[in-house]
């Protein structure tokens, strides 16, 4: 009974990485081929609940958007914008607050993970970040979130924050949305790596391919992954102990359109001295057209921001009447 409505959302808090495209940025220009609502946001809500310099955040809020236009989402069949433009995204967010329990709130590995050691130094918005994006994609009534593997936890949880407040207050008003975790680079690995997923978070460069990386630099950091000396397999079960050659083939096959099979079908037998080049010049030919259009539309941001400000708008006129229904089935 719910229209099919996507949604998601990426943090502007550092340069996109290979990750962030094959698990999320080529994938939402994909669904728009679908015939499906699509809404995207740059969530920089979520991107304070850690420290940002603030002119830092204002680049790469834009440079975000760049790369969502530049992947293939267009602002003419998409709702593209900036999390804190829209400010029902925060005002639900805190009557999410209000239906979430702590107990669901500490089973979050993310927290755990991004507070480290020392949770009782992290921002309470990291801890809450969860009802957040609960409330980002809620506000929108969207029943599906296109993400990557580390975020299915997220979405899970933002199924049972509906249900509990479809059940408390005796309604049917929100949907139970469906993560779509698709293809084969639901978690692309780190370059250096195997059993870390690639993130603009990892200190070590060399570990990620990002999206404004030149063409010399994709194929260094290939060249130089971290890989064992045997030779590819024919088969995929030849891969099940081998994290970093697994994660190369699965990055070949989301760039080419592949299975994995396929590609072991072409390269089984062949050595990474055959391999790596043939994966950096598909990188290159991939990635090259989106650093190329990233950087014309960096040169004048006033074209990003009137698209985010149309957005806005768009995003607002879904968002506000949702927002005033939320207030009133709660009694205010
Ligand atoms: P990051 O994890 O790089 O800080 P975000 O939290 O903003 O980025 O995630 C944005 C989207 O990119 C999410 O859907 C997330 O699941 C996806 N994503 C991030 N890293 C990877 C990766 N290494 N492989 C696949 N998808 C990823
Ligand atoms: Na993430």
């Amino acid at each position: 009974n719910f229209k099919p409505r996507v949604f998601s959302g990426i943090q502007p808090s550092g340069g996109l990485t290979l990750g962030n495209y094959l698990g999320a940025l080529k994938r939402f220009a994909q669904k728009q081929d679908e015939g499906i609502e699509t809404i995207y946001c740059l969530v920089d809500l979520h991107a304070i609940t850690v420290w940002q310099d603030p002119e830092a955040l204002r680049r790469q809020t834009r440079e975000a958007a760049a790369a969502f236009i530049a992947s293939g989402v267009d602002p003419a069949r998409s709702i593209l914008f900036n999390q804190s433009q829209v400010s029902a995204h925060a005002e639900l967010a805190w009557a999410l607050n209000c239906v979430a329990r702590l107990g669901w709130m500490n089973r979050m590995t993310q927290f755990k993970d991004k507070a480290g050691k020392n949770a009782e130094k992290a921002s309470l918005g990291l801890y809450a970040y969860p009802a957040l994006m609960a409330a980002d994609i809620l506000v929108y009534h969207a029943t599906m979130v296109p993400v990557g593997e580390d975020q299915k936890q997220h979405v899970e949880l933002t199924r049972d924050i509906a249900a509990k407040f479809n059940h408390d207050f005796k309604v049917d008003f929100f949907p139970a949305p469906e993560p779509l975790i698709e293809g084969t680079a639901t978690r692309v690995m780190s370059l250096r790596d195997g059993t870390k997923k690639m993130s603009k978070s990892d200190p070590s460069d060399a570990s990620r391919i990002n999206l404004t990386d030149d063409a010399d630099t994709i194929a260094k950091k290939i060249r130089k992954a971290t890989t064992d000396p045997a030779e590819l397999p024919g088969e995929i079960e030849g891969l099940k102990d081998r994290p970093e050659a697994r994660n190369l083939v699965n990055i070949y096959a989301a760039l080419a359109d592949m299975t994995p099979a396929q590609v072991l079908g072409e390269y089984g037998g062949k050595g990474f001295g055959t391999f790596k080049p043939a994966l950096a010049d598909l990188a290159v030919e991939k990635l090259s057209p989106i650093s190329t259009e990233m950087a014309r539309l960096m040169a004048d941001p006033t074209e990003i921001d009137q698209i985010l400000g149309q957005g806005a708008d768009k995003a607002d006129a879904i968002a506000r009447p949702i927002l005033a229904q939320t207030y009133d089935i709660m009694g205010m």
